[in-house]
């Protein structure tokens, strides 16, 4: 095993600019280097590190790059080169090497100008080839990789090759369409090409997806880490994602433009979530276009939450974030001693020990989730004054929602204060998520309104609006009994007013399986005042039904139009 100093280590949760003073162009590089070394204790995990050398595979780590990438602005053919430079400049000027870096979704080119992508079974070096060979993005990141010596996933508009011609415009009128995660090895070679299949809204007109999502979302690296990619959408589905799970992969790349919608599925709130239920790393490229929501980048080590986590409300923003990444099997122990990083939010801490002003983001668009009007609902009732906790049960269909609160009244808050009000909520039945998607949801949450009604819940104060919280929530436990009828994943849900999620260690999980349903609880741990959602979230994976865009007998016959159709119909009759 290579050796790992006791003690935290240098670069976790940190990004490249804090680390320019180790930039390997500086010519007292040596220098630096010599006196990081005697500051930190030299050794091997270090010195791989800065000086570029390849992670051992006996490692028990890998060192992790995600990008975050303005969204594309003017037509994809006019900027896609200076935004390749920008890749190139974002990686060269990595003072540590990377094994892996991953870009986000969208920012390279569009449907207009899409691109040929070699298969992972040619096995070439597309670097310096030849313009008429391969398109310039896939001969430029080649040349990046082979040069840095990383593993480089990018996601690109592809179009197929399907009738040999030279002529794109000839393979745009015959061929597929994919929205492409490529991925190239340390020398360059393409190996790992995967299509989208989970697509979502206008991407059923104008992308095909794979037929075969697993096998393609899958490549083994040269530090002994089998990864799997998928992109967006893809997060919510059983297939690929969760099938991968299933057959072991334990590390994810996804490249993502995720829009935020609350009460559950803001970005960074999703992503640790995911990962933390699955308890995989998965590391998280996200496109900035935060006046349409769109924005969160980081990386997730499972059950030990947040390596790194960021949202921007900065559009033109564009940082490579890197840390260093605990495998799978590492003991809990050293990962805990080594790899665990700081979780505490400052300004977190801040709003949870001065309850007066809150410290909120308001940077980003969210969406309101408006499925949330067809669950069953009540307000928080004001238990402060009563002795004892507020337990309270709801029930929706065949899901019975158990709460359990204990909070006290904030002093720091009058009469003339803005706050939060709250709902408990239960649900379980046909809904949607990004309000387009049909899935069937179960659900247990407490979540934040700005008014009495509900439809005032999944919203926010607006920027420089004062929010004082009215309470202080000591104990929320949340429990449900989650039909084990059909394929589903159970998650704790959170969000905070900074739209990051609370640190693993300050919530409770458990999952008890009994014959017909699994008892989901989760608890708080820590005083909290400044809640956005608390509760469990269980997505029951859609599978050969009407709703699946896949379902295969009937897509021959249907347009994707009559498709949506059909499903917002049947949903009207749902309702
Ligand atoms: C690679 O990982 C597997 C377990 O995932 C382990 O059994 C094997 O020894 C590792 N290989 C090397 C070279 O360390
Ligand atoms: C498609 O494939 C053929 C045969 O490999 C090749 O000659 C042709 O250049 C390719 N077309 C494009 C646009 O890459
Ligand atoms: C490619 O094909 C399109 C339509 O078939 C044609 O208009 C165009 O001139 C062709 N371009 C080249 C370079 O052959
Ligand atoms: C790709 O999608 C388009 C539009 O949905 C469809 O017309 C076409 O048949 C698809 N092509 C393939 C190869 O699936
Ligand atoms: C992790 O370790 C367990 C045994 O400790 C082993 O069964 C499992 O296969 C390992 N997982 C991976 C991904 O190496
Ligand atoms: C709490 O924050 C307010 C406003 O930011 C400040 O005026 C006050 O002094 C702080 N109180 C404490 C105890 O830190
Ligand atoms: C959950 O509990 C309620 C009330 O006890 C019961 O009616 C319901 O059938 C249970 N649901 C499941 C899935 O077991
Ligand atoms: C639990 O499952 C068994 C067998 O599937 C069934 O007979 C029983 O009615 C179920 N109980 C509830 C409470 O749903
Ligand atoms: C889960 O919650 C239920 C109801 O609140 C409680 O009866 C049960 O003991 C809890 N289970 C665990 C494992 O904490
Ligand atoms: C979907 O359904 C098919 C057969 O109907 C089944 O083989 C497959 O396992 C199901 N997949 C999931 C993820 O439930």
């Amino acid at each position: 095993m290579t050796g790992v100093v006791p003690g935290e280590f240098p670069f976790q949760n940190t990004d490249i600019q804090r680390l320019d003073v180790f930039r390997i162009a500086t010519p007292k590089m040596w220098l630096y280097k010599f006196l990081f070394c005697l500051y930190l204790v030299c050794n091997s995990i270090h010195y791989a590190a800065v000086s570029g050398e390849p992670t051992p595979p006996d490692a028990d780590y890998y060192i992790g790059a995600v990008v975050e990438f303005p969204a594309r602005t003017v037509n994809a053919a006019a900027s896609t080169q200076q935004r390749l430079r920008q890749f190139g400049v974002l990686l060269e000027s990595s003072a540590i090497r990377p094994d892996i870096v991953v870009f986000p979704e969208d920012v390279l080119n569009d449907h207009d100008t899409p691109i040929v992508v070699p298969a992972p079974s040619d096995d070439v070096i597309t670097c310096n080839a030849d313009d008429a060979h391969y398109n310039y993005i896939i001969s430029r990141m080649s040349c990046y990789a082979r040069s840095l010596g990383l593993y480089v996933l990018i996601n690109v508009v592809e179009v197929h090759n399907c009738t040999q011609s030279q002529n794109v415009s000839d393979l745009v009128a015959n061929c597929a369409i994919y929205n492409a995660n490529v991925v190239f090895d340390r020398h360059g070679v393409v190996i790992s090409r995967y299509r989208k299949y989970n697509l979502i809204g206008s991407e059923w007109l104008y992308f095909n997806y794979t037929s075969q999502p697993e096998e393609e979302a899958i490549f083994r690296t040269d530090f002994n880490v089998t990864f799997g990619h998928f992109t967006r959408m893809d997060l919510l589905y059983a297939r690929p994602a969760q099938t991968l799970v299933q057959r072991g992969i334990t590390d994810f790349l996804h490249p993502s433009k995720w829009q935020s919608e609350l009460p559950f599925l803001t970005a960074v709130q999703l992503h640790q979530s995911w990962a933390f239920s699955n308890n995989v790393n998965l590391l998280v490229a996200g496109t900035n276009d935060p006046s349409r929501g769109r924005s969160g980048t980081g990386i997730y080590a499972g059950r030990y939450g947040v390596l790194i986590a960021t949202m921007t409300s900065v559009e033109k923003q564009s940082k490579l974030h890197l840390s260093v990444i605990p495998k799978h099997n590492v003991s809990s122990e050293k990962v805990l001693k080594i790899f665990k990083p700081r979780q505490r939010n400052l300004k977190a801490q801040l709003n949870n020990n001065n309850q007066s002003v809150l410290e909120r983001f308001t940077g980003v668009v969210v969406t309101r989730d408006n499925n949330i009007d067809l669950y069953v609902t009540q307000p928080l009732v004001d238990a402060t004054q009563t002795s004892g906790p507020l337990q309270q049960q709801l029930c929706h269909n065949d899901l019975c929602c158990n709460f359990h609160i204990e909070m006290h009244a904030n002093t720091l808050a009058t009469a003339s204060t803005v706050s939060y009000y709250y709902r408990l909520a239960a649900f379980h039945d046909m809904g949607t998520f990004l309000n387009t998607e049909p899935d069937e949801l179960a659900v247990c949450a407490i979540f934040a309104c700005t008014g009495d009604h509900l439809y005032t819940c999944g919203r926010i104060y607006e920027e420089g609006v004062q929010v004082v919280p009215r309470y202080i929530f000591d104990i929320i436990r949340i429990s449900g009994n989650f039909t084990r009828q059909r394929p589903s994943l159970l998650a704790p849900t959170s969000v905070d007013n900074l739209l990051m999620p609370l640190p693993v260690d300050e919530f409770e999980w458990q999952l008890q399986a009994h014959s017909n349903f699994t008892l989901a609880n989760l608890t708080l741990l820590q005083p909290r005042s400044d809640l956005l959602t608390f509760g469990i979230y269980g997505n029951y994976f859609l599978n050969d039904t009407i709703y699946d865009h896949h379902h295969q007998n009937d897509a021959t016959t249907l347009s994707s139009t009559l498709l949506l159709i059909l499903i917002l119909l049947h949903l009207q009759v749902n309702l």
